[in-house]
C-alpha cells in the first residue's frame, strides 16, 4: 500500500553489515555450536557494587520517580566537571559547557541532527564507529571519508591525517564544517598524544571547522599510556566538544549514561534539542552515575586490568596458533589484519569462514569502512579461557587453509 510513499532517510542508511555474521553466529547456536563471540564491544563484567547500591538507594525514594531534568541534574553535571578537572586540569562550567546524555550515542545522533543543515559536509577518517558517519547521514548531511592511516604499533600516521584534512578543505564542496575524531579508536584502537590536539585546534581555527571528539575509551589503556583530551588544549573550547560515556569504564552500558562537554555553542544545540526530545535519564541513574564519577575508582583499574590480561592472552595465544598481532595500547578490542592467503577473501568472507569453521565470531572490518577490509576488530569480552580455547580452533583453522 501506499507505495509512492518512501522513507528516504531510512534508504540512505546502508544494510547493517554486523547483521550477517549475527545471523549466522545465532544459526551455528541453534545448531548446538559453541560459539565464542568476540564480535560485539558489550562489557561482560558486572557494574561495580557500589554504582549499583547508590541506584537502590535512590530508587527507594518517591521524589525520584517522576521526570528529571533533560541535560542532567546538577550534581551529575557537577560531577562531570570534577572528573575533567582532576584527569585533564580542565575547568568546566556546569550550566553552559556539559551535558548528560543518554549514553554518549544518543548525545552524538542528536548532536548530529541539531547542527546540520542540509547538504552540510562531515569529515569523518575510515574506518570508524558506524554512527560517526551515518549520524550525518540521518541528519540530512554528507560525509567527506578519509583513509586513517596509522602505524604498524596502532599510533596515528599524523602527516597522513593532516594532509586529507587539507585535501578535504580544498575539494570538498561545500567546505567541511565538522571532524569527528575516535582516539583511542573504534575499530583500530589507533591512540595518539596531546600534541596531535595542539596541531589540530591550531588546524580547526585556521580552517573554520568545528571538532567533535569521542573518547569513549579514554580509561581503558594499557602499559602506561595515557589517553589525552583535546579540552587540555588552550583555546580548544573555541572549537571543539568532546563525548564520554560510563558504558565501558564502570561496565554501565545497558544502563546509558553518558555526556558532551566543551564548546558553548554546540552544547548548547545539544541541550535545546534534548529539552524538545526527552525528559532526562531517570533520576536513580543520573544519581548513581555522580556516585560511579566521584567515588573510589579502583574499579576503573580493576577492569583496565582484565583487559590487558585478556589482550595479553589472545596476542600471545593467536601469535602461537599462525596469527600474528601486535598489542594495542587501549580500547577492549584488538584489530587484527586477515592472515595469508585468506586475506584476499575479504573480511566478510573471511569472518563467515572463522565462525562456520573455528566457531570463532568476530566483526568484519568492512562493516567499519571500506578501508577496514583487510581487518576484522575482536573485542574483548570472552574470558582468558575462552581466548585460549578460540585460539585452539584458530590453529586447526588456520592450518587447514594453509597458513600459520
Ligand atoms: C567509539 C564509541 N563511541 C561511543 C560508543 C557508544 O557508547 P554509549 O554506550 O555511551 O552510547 C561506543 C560503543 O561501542 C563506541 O565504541
Amino acid at each position: 500500500m501506499f507505495d509512492e510513499i518512501e522513507f528516504e532517510k531510512i534508504k540512505r542508511l546502508p544494510k547493517y553489515v554486523f547483521a550477517a555474521v549475527n545471523e549466522l553466529k545465532m544459526s551455528q547456536r541453534h545448531a548446538g555450536a559453541d560459539v565464542i563471540d568476540f564480535s560485539m564491544g558489550n562489557p561482560d563484567g558486572p557494574t561495580p557494587q557500589h554504582i549499583i547500591d547508590k541506584m537502590v538507594e535512590s530508587v527507594r525514594k518517591p521524589k525520584t520517580h517522576g521526570y528529571s531534568v533533560s541535560k542532567g541534574i546538577y550534581k551529575l553535571r557537577l560531577a562531570i566537571c570534577r572528573w575533567y578537572r582532576e584527569k585533564y586540569g580542565v575547568e568546566l562550567d556546569p550550566d553552559t559547557e556539559v551535558v548528560a546524555s543518554m549514553g554518549s550515542k544518543e548525545g552524538y545522533v542528536n548532536l548530529v541532527q541539531a547542527i546540520t543543515n542540509p547538504g552540510d559536509v562531515a569529515m569523518v577518517p575510515d574506518p570508524c564507529y558506524p554512527i560517526h558517519s551515518q549520524a550525518f547521514i540521518l541528519a540530512g548531511g554528507n560525509v567527506h571519508r578519509f583513509k586513517l592511516e596509522m602505524r604498524e604499533d596502532y599510533t596515528l600516521d599524523e602527516d597522513a591525517f593532516f594532509s586529507s584534512i587539507e585535501t578535504a578543505m580544498r575539494e570538498s564542496f561545500p567546505r567541511p564544517k565538522y571532524l569527528v575524531v575516535n582516539f583511542p579508536n573504534n575499530p583500530t584502537t589507533v591512540t595518539i598524544d596531546l600534541p596531535f590536539y595542539e596541531k589540530l585546534v591550531d588546524v580547526a581555527r585556521r580552517e573554520r571547522f568545528y571538532v567533535i571528539s569521542d573518547i569513549a575509551y579514554a580509561e581503558i589503556t594499557f602499559d602506561g599510556y595515557r589517553t589525552p583530551s583535546i579540552l587540555q588544549v588552550p583555546g580548544a573550547k573555541d572549537v571543539a566538544v568532546e563525548s564520554y560515556t560510563l558504558s565501558k569504564t564502570y561496565n554501565m552500558a545497558g544502563w546509558r549514561v553518558g555526556f558532551l562537554v566543551g564548546n558553548p555553542k554546540l552544547v548548547g544545540a545539544l541541550v535545546k534539542i534534548k529539552s524538545w526530545l526527552d525528559y532526562g535519564m531517570f533520576t536513580p541513574i543520573q544519581v548513581a552515575s555522580t556516585v560511579a564519577l566521584n567515588e573510589d575508582q579502583s574499579c576503573v583499574r580493576e577492569i583496565c586490568d582484565i583487559y590487558r590480561k585478556r589482550r595479553d592472552v589472545l596476542v600471545q595465544s593467536f601469535g602461537n596458533a599462525g596469527w600474528e598481532i601486535e598489542k594495542p595500547r587501549a580500547s577492549m578490542f584488538v584489530w587484527a589484519r586477515i592472515p595469508e592467503p585468506l586475506r584476499e577473501l575479504g573480511s566478510l568472507e573471511f569472518s563467515k569462514k572463522l565462525l562456520v569453521e573455528a566457531n570463532v565470531a568476530v566483526s568484519p572490518g568492512i562493516g567499519f569502512g571500506t578501508y577496514g577490509d583487510e581487518y576484522v576488530r575482536i573485542a574483548l569480552i570472552e574470558n582468558e579461557e575462552r581466548i585460549r580455547q578460540a585460539a585452539r580452533n584458530i590453529r586447526k583453522f588456520l592450518k587447514s587453509h594453509g597458513c600459520g
